[in-house]
């Protein structure tokens, strides 16, 4: 078992170690520029069904919780106080004051360059990068996760107008839930499910012309925020010295759909031109295209939003071809290009989704008859690649969140090691259940 500074860890092992407590205490006791990332899934702020784990602001010292009127801690630029609605203003505000402080910790324990990674949600992501920049991180970029699966939490304007009169309206049709028995605590939130729903009808004038309006969109994205630990020296002086400090491209290409890839294909430059690709010299030959497939970008989708945008875009070719360009435009540098010749397209066909990654599910990634669900799982697919593709080979990863131990069972199953915090006792056990069979799931 293994202690740090008088933190004794809840499981150990020679790739794995979960330590049981709040995940700024924990990472107190860890050495100095000890891990290569840190990706993980943190509390949204959203106070999620009703869970203290997402309410961080309640825990804070700095931030007095109320719930609504005005708020005169940090007023707005000309002096007058910001109105609290709900999740908004204060409560915002103590979340990003939070995560500034996980994050100052998380940047120590990193190595310079290593790169974090973590979820946020729409509403409240803002104060999450901020919190993080504030910490000392370059914010790299954002990776938009997006699913099919949400489920939209509007209030029924027309339907609250009724209440609000105390009229009661008609039902007009039964008609089953689609949601009925199936429906995840993820996609239902904390609506129970129900056989049936009632359909009525407007039962006042006002009720009638607010009708067919809400109040929130269907969730279809998560961001993710993409920060750095400062660089020591260039990107090249970093990566030799600590191994971090750069993205894994190549392991993260997006493969190919289509079989006929033609990757002996090469891009030629005609002999007048007099600024080239890759540093290539007119006439030189370049090879454009990579076998294991595009560029990764920084848009990921679930199969359900894949399917739908392939719906939606069709199939489509990117043709292989030869294209001869006008001297001036393409590339810039005030004069412009010569006449060049170069070749283009990848050769493949399918729908939109093949420029993105699809975290497919994995069915053995299912809770098992008697398993307690976490209820913001996060798909395996998705946190593999994300580990992936910030950690250098063997690395360690750090996870603060492990919630019921997705990253931790990415991690291993991408050959790295990792540290995982998780605060509250019941999603102990999921993690170590995770880790002791993480073999039989990989796919
Ligand atoms: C969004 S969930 C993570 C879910 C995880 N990605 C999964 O797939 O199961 C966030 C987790 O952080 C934990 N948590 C919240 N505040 C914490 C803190 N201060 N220290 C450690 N863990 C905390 C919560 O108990 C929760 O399980």
């Amino acid at each position: 078992m293994r202690w740090l500074r008088g933190v004794k860890a809840h499981y150990s092992d020679e790739r794995a170690t979960v330590y049981h407590g709040d995940c700024i205490e924990v990472m107190r006791s860890l050495p100095d520029n000890s891990v290569d990332s840190v990706v993980t899934d943190p509390p949204y702020g959203l106070e999620f069904m009703g869970k203290d784990w997402d309410a961080p602001w309640k825990r804070s010292g700095d931030v007095e919780w109320v719930e609504e009127g005005t708020d005169a801690s940090h007023p707005f630029r000309d002096g007058s106080a910001r109105i609290r609605f709900g999740l908004g203003g204060e409560a915002s505000y103590g979340f990003q004051l939070w995560f500034t402080d996980v994050a100052t910790e998380a940047l120590r324990v990193l190595k310079p360059g290593g790169h974090l990674l973590a979820f946020g949600g729409t509403r409240t992501w803002h104060r999450l990068a901020v919190g993080i920049e504030d910490a000392g991180f370059e914010i790299r970029d954002s990776i938009a996760w997006q699913y099919g699966s949400g489920f939209p939490k509007s209030l029924d304007v027309s339907k609250a107008i009724d209440k609000r009169q105390g009229v009661e309206r008609e039902v007009v049709e039964t008609i089953p839930d689609r949601w009925a028995g199936k429906g995840s605590v993820l996609q239902r939130s904390n609506q129970s499910p129900a056989e049936s729903v009632n359909i009525t009808a407007p039962a006042t004038p006002e009720a009638q012309q607010w009708s067919g309006w809400g109040t929130a969109l269907k969730p279809a994205h998560e961001p993710i925020v993409v920060a750095r630990k400062p660089l020591i020296g260039t990107v090249a002086e970093n990566v030799l010295t600590h191994g971090t400090g750069a993205l894994n491209i190549d392991g993260s290409r997006i493969g190919y759909q289509s079989g006929e890839v033609d990757f002996t294909k090469e891009q030629k430059q005609s002999t007048t031109a007099t600024v080239n690709f890759g540093g290539a010299k007119p006439g030189d030959v370049v090879q454009m295209f990579k076998p294991a497939g595009r560029w990764p970008a920084n848009v990921i989708l679930d199969e359900a939003m894949a399917a739908e945008l392939d719906r939606q875009s069709g199939v489509s070719v990117s043709v292989k071809g030869t294209l001869t360009s006008k001297p001036g435009g393409v590339y810039g540098n005030g004069k412009g290009l010569p006449s060049h010749t170069a070749e283009y397209g990848h050769n493949d066909s399918g729908g939109a989704s093949r420029f993105f990654y699809v975290a497919k599910a994995n069915k053995s990634e299912r809770p098992r008859d008697g398993d307690t669900a976490h209820p913001t799982v996060k798909p395996l697919a998705l946190m593999r690649y994300l580990c992936k593709l910030v950690t250098p080979p063997g690395g360690t990863i750090l996870e603060p969140f492990a919630g019921s131990g997705t990253t931790v069972q990415a991690a291993l199953m991408e050959g790295f090691n990792v540290i995982a915090i998780e605060m509250t006792d019941e999603y102990l056990p999921l993690i170590v259940e995770r880790i002791e069979r993480y073999g039989e799931m990989l796919f």
